[in-house]
């Protein structure tokens, strides 16, 4: 356990995303002042059970479900403001009030309706290579930003002819129209309906990094929030089946301007099988029945597409991988229930390339697309008990702790917190362990 310095934690997805981080944050955010996201977009999709309602966050962070937690949408964001007023709008609907404790950098870039159109283009273009994106805009949004021609939210207060706005927003619905001519976009009605954006807006923006240090200042804690996963990475991740950020722990320092001294731990979210939603190699994908089987029972649909999620057995090339390029220091293993009706368990202990066993996840996604996995099998607890619910770890089947304790050997770290259910009282958290001290 850390020392009683550990203020500010991280808490990262350490597989492809969908690994239950909302349920987490919502768990330990009563205890931070502040839950800060620091990139993505709405194509990032976190259900949270309260009391048997359902919460689904795309944009915001999960932190906002609690009063008095300010919740901010950093600068490494790309921000849909329709998106992003659907959501709000959505909350208030379930009691949840935003008002004057949500906040969005006034650097991060904003996504527009031309961007989902260059989306769809591009993924039709790619044919059968297509990514299987969320169609949120998220890429080419991103792709503007590194472009140097992308709209940031800083950009909006001036609407005026000569402005900065009106000069990028000709350029690029000149390019978008140009690669889509039917149905040409105006610049000048997109301009007319970012009035009425940046009026409700404008009271949200500020520069969150100066927030964040303020905040450092005043011994204020700080959640950090990711979104998608590390296999999503655009860096570390399987290239070019990837989301269009760092979801890995960089990401958190350029994309809410703090720097690497201001997170004190990082928390690394895994579900004990794995899940993809997309396209892109998955070494431990179960197809047919014995995959329809733990989606059905995982109830594996994506929360932003309704997609169905690829499933397959636990990966611990790809954990491990990911705890060392987050520094991820102890685990939150999710969904352990899931597989209460699994008689044999398998887990993933490298990757058969030809001759060779690989032990981290290769660069070459050719490559990587070609290796079996090679498996361990655990007996599994079916019929002899269940996880569901479960509260105390001593009353976990013991086949249940004898599959953990081998995912912690072959992760390298331990687990804080083990989540038995949806709600959030489904959920064991280790006394000793690395969460214990932010909760309430
Ligand atoms: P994009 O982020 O919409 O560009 O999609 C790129 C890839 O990341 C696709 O395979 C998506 O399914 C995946 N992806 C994006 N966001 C999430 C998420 O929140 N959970 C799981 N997969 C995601």
């Amino acid at each position: 356990m850390k020392n009683s310095r550990t203020r500010h934690l991280a808490i990262l997805g350490a597989q492809w995303g969908d690994e239950g981080k909302g349920k987490i944050v919502d768990l330990l955010a009563p205890s931070f002042a502040i839950v800060a996201r620091s990139q993505g977009g709405h194509n990032a999709g976190h259900t949270v059970f309260v009391n048997g309602e359902q919460f689904i966050l795309h944009l915001i962070p999960s932190g906002i479900l609690h009063d008095g937690v300010t919740c901010v949408i950093g600068n490494g964001v790309v921000v849909d403001p329709t998106a992003l007023f659907a959501e709000i709008d959505h909350l208030a609907e379930q009691g949840i009030d935003t008002t004057g404790r949500l906040f969005v950098s006034d650097r991060a870039h904003v996504i527009l309706p031309y961007h989902r159109d260059l989306e769809a283009v591009s993924e039709a273009r790619l044919g059968n290579q297509a990514i299987g994106t969320t169609s949120r805009g998220i890429g080419p949004s991103y792709e503007d930003k590194a472009g140097r021609r992308g709209i940031r939210i800083a950009d909006l207060a001036d609407r005026s002819k000569s402005g900065r706005l009106m000069t990028l927003l000709d350029a690029n619905v000149a390019a978008r129209n140009s690669v889509i001519p039917s149905g040409p976009m105006s610049s000048r009605s997109l301009v007319a309906e970012l009035e009425t954006v940046w009026a409700r807006l404008a009271p949200m923006v500020t520069d969150t990094s100066a927030l964040l240090h303020n905040a450092l200042a005043e011994n204020k804690s700080i959640l950090f929030e990711g979104a998608q996963g590390a296999m999503l990475d655009i860096d570390h991740g399987t290239f070019p089946y990837v989301t269009s950020s760092n979801s890995t722990i960089g990401g958190v320092c350029t994309g809410l301007g703090v720097g690497p001294k201001a997170i004190d731990a990082v928390l690394g979210i895994v579900k004990v099988y794995t899940t993809r939603v997309g396209a892109g190699p998955l070494p431990t994908e179960l197809t047919g029945s014995a995959g329809d089987r733990l989606r059905e029972s995982g109830k594996e649909y994506g929360a932003s597409t309704g997609r169905p999620r690829r499933c397959g057995w636990f990966d611990s090339v790809a954990v491990k991988y990911a705890v060392q390029v987050n520094g991820i220091e102890a685990l939150a293993l999710t969904k352990l229930d899931v597989l209460d009706d699994q008689e044999k368990i398998k887990i993933c202990t490298g990757y058969r390339c030809g001759d060779n066993v690989l032990t981290t996840p290769p660069a070459d996604i050719g490559q990587l697309g070609r290796c079996e996995p090679e498996y361990e099998v655990l007996p599994g607890w079916a019929g002899v008990g269940s996880c569901a619910g479960v509260r105390l770890e001593s009353d976990l089947p013991s086949a249940a702790r004898a599959y953990i304790e081998r995912l912690e050997e072959l992760s390298g770290i331990p687990a804080a917190i083990i989540s038995t259910g949806s709600d959030r009282k489904d959920t064991i958290v280790r006394e000793s362990g690395l969460a214990s001290r932010w909760l309430k």
